[in-house]
Parts: structure tokens; sequence; C-alpha cells
């Protein structure tokens, strides 16, 4: 039976009495869990003895005229998934614990230059208010695993970043996106779309996969290709915040030496900014034919 904690101190104690020997594995999430968010508790089962989730809906991460205070909160039916899925900790902390001084006040873990591109540049500070309350989270929990979605593939990179630079013990496990049958990425935010919105959203992951295949097929002209899947996208009734392709290790642009790419695109569709992504592994490109 899985328990709920909202003390760090009793979250520790608990982990401590389990024993020493088996490894932690941690999952740190804003709630409204779907299957997204279930497989990356799944993942954390089968690599450690004690598996913790995390639901903090963090106010740090959003911008001033974001979601949010209309950001869906599903605790009770969160917990009945958990336990479902066989996590042995919800660690849900109010606010006060994860920010015991005022806001502008508290200490920040800065990503630079990996933080500012993209979806940051799209959403100032928001990778410097992940950063800081995974950092702290991991502070609390200690887990020797930490399980992140590769939907948020920026996001994902910011972590290693930060765990690298800062000698963090903890390895950083991605895990692929969850998908509906018609391709759209698992979201909370999904649900702010309506009916039309919806058979709209899949178009998102259709051009990543277009733009994969023309890639694949000897497309190299990354800016232009990026600009024709934007218009694209806005030819299908989104309203494009970015497309970039780029080298998917450092999300810059691609040089001769980068083998692996990511394509990665942010656009909006009523209140809801979708984001997905679509990883090329360039040895897999054919050697003739053209875009
Ligand atoms: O991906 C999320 O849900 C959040 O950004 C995270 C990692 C839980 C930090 O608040």
């Amino acid at each position: 039976m899985m328990q709920t904690l909202d003390d760090p101190a009793a979250l520790r104690e608990a982990l401590g009495d389990r024993g020493s020997a088996g490894s932690v594995a941690f999952v740190p999430t804003m709630g409204n869990l779907h299957e997204g968010h279930l497989a990356l508790v799944r993942e954390a089962r089968r690599r450690a003895e004690t598996v913790v989730v995390s639901i903090f809906v963090n106010p740090l991460q959003f911008g001033p005229n974001e979601d949010l205070e209309s950001y869906p909160r599903t605790l009770e039916a969160d917990r009945q998934a958990l336990d479902r899925v066989g996590a042995d900790f919800l660690f849900a902390p109010s606010a006060e614990v994860i920010y015991p001084t005022p806001l502008e006040q508290q200490t920040r873990v800065v990503v630079p230059g990996i933080s500012d591109v993209h979806c940051g540049a799209s959403r100032p500070g928001h990778f410097t208010g992940v950063a800081t309350v995974v950092c702290k989270l991991f502070n609390m929990v200690q887990p020797d695993i930490a399980v992140f979605g590769k939907k948020d593939y920026q996001q994902l990179l910011v972590i290693r970043r930060m765990v690298r630079d800062l000698a963090m013990p903890v390895e950083i496990i991605g895990v692929d996106t969850v998908r509906e049958p018609d391709g759209l990425a698992m979201s909370s935010r999904n649900q702010y779309l309506n009916e039309d919105q919806r058979r709209i959203a899949p178009r998102l992951y259709a051009t990543l996969q277009e733009g994969r295949n023309r890639i694949l097929r000897g497309a190299a002209d990354w800016e232009s290709l990026a600009r024709e899947m934007a218009a694209g996208l806005d030819g299908a009734g989104l309203r494009t915040d970015y497309v970039a392709v780029v080298d998917a290790d450092t999300l810059l642009a691609p040089t001769p030496e980068s083998d692996r790419l990511v394509i990665l695109a942010a656009a909006w569709l009523g209140r809801a900014r979708l984001i997905d992504n679509i990883e090329v592994d360039l040895t897999e490109r054919e050697s003739t034919g053209a875009s």
C-alpha cells in the first residue's frame, strides 16, 4: 500500500526504515497523471527497490500570464493511479515546504545557454524554475535514479546538465513519449482543447514525422525545413511558436559532426500550448536522394 507524505524529514525516515540495501528511483511530476506519467513510474519500478513520486505544481516555472491557477489538480485520482502501478511513496509537499523563502528571494539554480533557447526563449525563467525545484526535490528525496519523459526534451537536457555541472549523484533516465492512437503526445494540457482543436492537434506530430522523413531522404537545409514545417502547422490551424532542427545533444544548429538531431516544436491551439519533438539518427540516412 502506497504511503503519502508531505514532510521531507518524514519521507527520509520512511525511506531509511526500508533499509539501505536497495536503490531509490524518483519520478517528479506536477500531478494530473496520465499514461505518460505512469510509464515513467513503471520504468522507475523496473529499475529500483523503492519508487517515490512527487506531485507539486511548481509556481516558479510558470510565467505571469500562464496557467498556474487553472493547471488541473486531481490528487485523489493521482493517488489511486500511483497505488495501482506500484509506487511506494507519494511525496506531495506544500508550497511552504518547497519555498520557505518568498519566491522573489528564493535561491535559484540557473543552467545557462541551454535554458535560454527554444521553449526557454518563449518562456523566460521557465527552466530556472524547473531546475530549482528539481534540485530541491532531489535534496529532499535523495534518489539514486530519477526518471523524466522525453516529451519535455529540452527539460531533460537541462536536468542532465544541472546534474553533471553540480556533481549530483543521481542517474537521469529519459523515457519515450506516450501517444494517443492518433499520435498526439499525452499531456495534461490536452484537456484544454475543444473538439475541433483536438482533431487538429495530431498535425503537430505528423509534421514532425514528415520533417524526419525529409531529413532521412536527404534534406539538409535545416532553417528552410523548419520554416516550411512551421508554415504547414500554421496552415493546418495551429499557431506555431517555433520549430527548430537542432543537434540532439546541444540543441544548437547541427554541425558536420552532428550524428543525432532532434526536431523540437511548440504551437498554440486555443489556450493550449502543445510541445513535441522527434529524434533523427543521421546514420539511418539514405546515401542518395533528395528532399
Ligand atoms: O515535467 C514536469 O512535470 C515538471 O516540469 C517537473 C519536472 C515535475 C518540475 O516541476
